[in-house]
């Protein structure tokens, strides 16, 4: 059949009356985006999640989660922490690790001009969130002789710009063919009522990057999953873009992970309150899975056990270890992923192409979440971590969560550093320590930092420790 008449075929025929109404570059530009379209994806989602029922667990099938490897707080754990330390540290060096950043959002609460990993967030020095993060692979990198790989997710939206700063930046000091670009795909946004895809000009629709789960057939399209088992990869470490504080492919981590033979693995955080919009990991018939905080019935989550603890308490901050026989199980013809809908306001242009600038969320867009890889794991672990040294996200200009938290919580990290190291740190009148950096090349944690300090090292004032000579 024709374009035109696939168009049709699907309940998309103003596209077909859109793209005859163009001429020249613009209509070639149309049809490009309209060829590259999954018409029967698009119709299977606008089935499914605009005209029918959201999908959702029933609340009596999510169940409080099991085995979860807790910080240590005795010996006996923390002798298991060294060994599981050290079988991470082994992976790393055996050059079984990859690194994923996740950097394909649009970071729309930020409302930052660019992608998000260009986001000045230190204080002192005013790097930006790329830079950091590559700073901790190439200190990982020294630190465990590691190959360790970098793959930078991104999307149609930014990635010629992401490729640009790390080119402009000589990939902060990464050799150029250990980091990696692979790019997501796209989805468009259908009106919330018929279910029409929309368009953002009269030549372009409406697309936006079809979330973070779309990490998984993106690595196969791109042909990272045949180069990773080439290079020996076997596990794959994902993190985000927004969070400066994550300590990146820990190795206790790792080990934990490798000893417990999972398939996919989860670092959670203890949720702060009920109503934290933080996901939990739970159990949900019967396999382990992250519920968003927008499907945890009010009742469950402010439910609490005999000692007054939340009982689903394991908040996630999107880390995961996932093994790359997993991805390559999981999309094997096509991603096995479910598809969720976000109910966004969309700007676009009407049947007879006149702007609308719509007052209210007017259309769904529909994104696949990386941790709804879980329940197809064969085995799975968490593990707790300490919220003050892992998580403290960049997601909203103001408030929490946002720059000035993560710019707070930072600094109290590095003072707590530094105070273990008999290094004095001044605090205000807020009790808050001065603005202190110290670059991931000079120590990723206090034990590190202790042998790295420069003899005599005091903090007066605001300081930023830069990387060690010749790192
Ligand atoms: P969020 O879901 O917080 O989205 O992504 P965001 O794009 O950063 O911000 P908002 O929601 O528009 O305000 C969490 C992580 O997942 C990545 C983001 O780049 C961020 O690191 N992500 C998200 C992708 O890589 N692709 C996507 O399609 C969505």
């Amino acid at each position: 059949m024709s374009l035109a008449g696939d168009l049709r075929a699907a309940g998309q025929g103003h596209l077909a009356d859109a793209l005859e109404r163009l001429e020249g570059e613009a209509r070639e530009r149309l049809r490009a985006q309209l060829e590259a379209l999954d018409l029967a994806l698009v119709a299977r989602l606008v089935d499914g999640l605009v005209r029918g029922d959201a999908d959702q667990a029933a609340p009596e099938a999510i169940e409080p989660p099991e085995g979860v490897v807790p910080i240590p707080r005795d010996e006996a754990a923390r002798a298991a922490e060294r060994e599981a330390c050290a079988a991470g540290e082994e992976l790393l060096r055996a050059g079984r690790v990859a690194a994923v950043l996740l950097a394909g959002g649009q970071g729309t609460r930020l409302g930052f001009e660019g992608p998000k990993g260009a986001f000045p967030f230190a204080p002192i020095t005013g790097r930006i969130l790329f830079d950091h993060h590559a700073a901790k692979i190439a200190a990982l990198r020294r630190r465990h002789g590691a190959a360790l790989p970098l793959y930078v997710l991104t999307s149609p939206q930014n990635d010629a710009e992401t490729r640009t700063i790390f080119a402009r930046h000589g990939h902060f000091g990464l050799a150029p063919e250990s980091v990696r670009f692979v790019v997501q795909g796209t989805l468009p946004a259908v009106d919330r009522e018929s279910g029409a895809i929309l368009r953002e000009a009269p030549d372009r629709l409406a697309l936006s990057p079809d979330g973070h789960g779309g990490l998984l057939p993106a690595l196969r399209a791109a042909g990272a999953l045949e180069q990773m088992r080439a290079e020996g990869v076997t596990t794959i470490f994902t993190f985000q873009v927004d969070n400066p504080l994550l300590r990146v492919c820990r190795p206790e981590f790792l080990g934990h992970h490798a000893r417990a033979g999972a398939e996919m693995s989860t670092i959670v955080v203890r949720k702060r309150a009920p109503e934290e919009k933080m996901g939990v990991i739970a159990r949900v018939g019967g396999r382990t899975a992250m519920v968003e905080y927008s499907d945890l019935p009010d009742e469950l989550a402010a439910r609490r056990d005999e000692r007054g603890e939340l009982v689903f308490w394991a908040g996630s901050i999107a880390v995961h270890a996932i093994e790359v026989d997993l991805v390559e199980r999981l999309t094997e013809g096509g991603t096995r992923l479910p598809f969720h809908r976000a109910v966004k306001r969309v700007p676009h242009v009407d049947d007879a192409d006149r702007p609308v600038d719509p007052p209210e969320p007017n259309a769904v867009k529909f994104e696949t979440f990386l941790f709804d890889a879980l329940p197809h794991a064969e085995r799975t672990l968490t593990l707790e971590a300490a919220r003050e040294d892992e998580f403290s996200p960049i997601k909203n200009a103001e408030g929490p969560d946002s720059p000035a938290t993560a710019r707070r919580d930072l600094n109290r990290m590095c003072a707590r550093w530094l105070e273990r190291c008999g290094v004095s740190v001044p605090r205000g009148d807020d009790g808050e320590p001065v603005d202190i950096e110290i670059d991931p090349r000079r120590a990723l944690d206090a034990d590190e930092l202790a042998a790295a300090l420069p003899p005599g090292f005091r903090v007066e004032g605001p300081t930023a420790l830069g990387p060690p000579d010749g790192a």
